[in-house]
């Protein structure tokens, strides 16, 4: 998509169940909060939209059976949505748009994880989002196995409260890791884009070298030199 000089900023997070990127993207918000104002526009994927929630609470529901192409295209049906909707208004109005997830999750889980492959999840998204490419991509990649252990332990949390949202979940350890090995071929074939955070690292580290990143992004896209 090109808007031109006046086009805004397009932020997403991407990274296993438990990865922290929920975590880093609230405290992200917070920092673009106080130094942007509201000129910050949060949303996620699968969901974000009205019509992206009952596509979430279809795609999540550990009752559901879905073919996995089924699967694909309701992932990209909520994503048309959200561009429709959120991403592409508040990119036109010069906003900073934070996404908690887009296309690479699908490439990720549907491709790798469903084992659908790269080139069809690669083909929708120029058809259904036009090509709309994040401008920064901020994978957070812990261990493997301390991310299903983190996600796990928050599972059991949650456990009986809210909606069901654990079909994901109950895969096993080789779904996640085709999904974890997906988003490494992700980041090596866009090392421009696509950001890897040691996810290792306590909360507020990872977070400090997020915001230097974000940071430094945000002055070459606006202040170009
Ligand atoms: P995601 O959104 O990627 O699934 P969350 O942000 O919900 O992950 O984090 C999963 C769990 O791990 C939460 O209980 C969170 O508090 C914890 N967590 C997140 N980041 C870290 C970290 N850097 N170190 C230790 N625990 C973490
Ligand atoms: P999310 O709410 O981000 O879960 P979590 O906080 O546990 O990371 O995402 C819900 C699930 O949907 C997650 O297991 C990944 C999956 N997903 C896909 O399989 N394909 C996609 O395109 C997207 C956006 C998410």
């Amino acid at each position: 998509m090109s808007l031109g000089m006046t086009r805004g900023f397009f932020i997403t997070f991407e990274g296993l169940d438990g990865s922290g990127k929920s975590t880093q993207l609230r405290k992200l918000a917070d920092w673009l909060k106080s130094e942007h104002g509201d000129r910050i526009v949060i949303t996620r994927q699968p969901g974000g939209t009205e019509v992206g929630n009952r596509i979430r609470e279809l795609l999540l529901d550990s009752r559901t059976q879905i073919a996995p192409r089924a699967e694909l295209g309701l992932m990209f049906s909520d994503r048309a949505q959200c561009i429709a909707e959120v991403i592409a208004p508040a990119l036109a109005e010069g906003k900073i748009v934070v996404c908690d997830r887009f296309t690479d999750s699908t490439e990720a889980y549907q491709g790798g994880g469903r084992e659908l492959g790269s080139d069809v999840v690669l083909e929708l998204h120029k058809a259904i989002c036009g090509g709309l490419q994040p401008d920064l991509t901020l994978l957070l990649l812990p261990d493997f196995a301390r991310s299903l252990e983190r996600a796990r332990r928050r599972n059991g949390r949650k456990a009986g409260r809210g909606p069901d949202e654990n079909r994901f979940e109950r895969e096993d350890e080789a779904f996640f890791r085709r999904v974890f090995d997906k988003f490494c071929e992700i980041a090596r074939r866009e090392p421009s884009r696509v950001v890897v955070i040691d996810g290792d690292q306590d909360i507020q580290q990872i977070h400090d070298r997020i915001v230097e990143i974000v940071k430094d992004r945000l002055k070459g896209h606006f202040h170009p030199r």
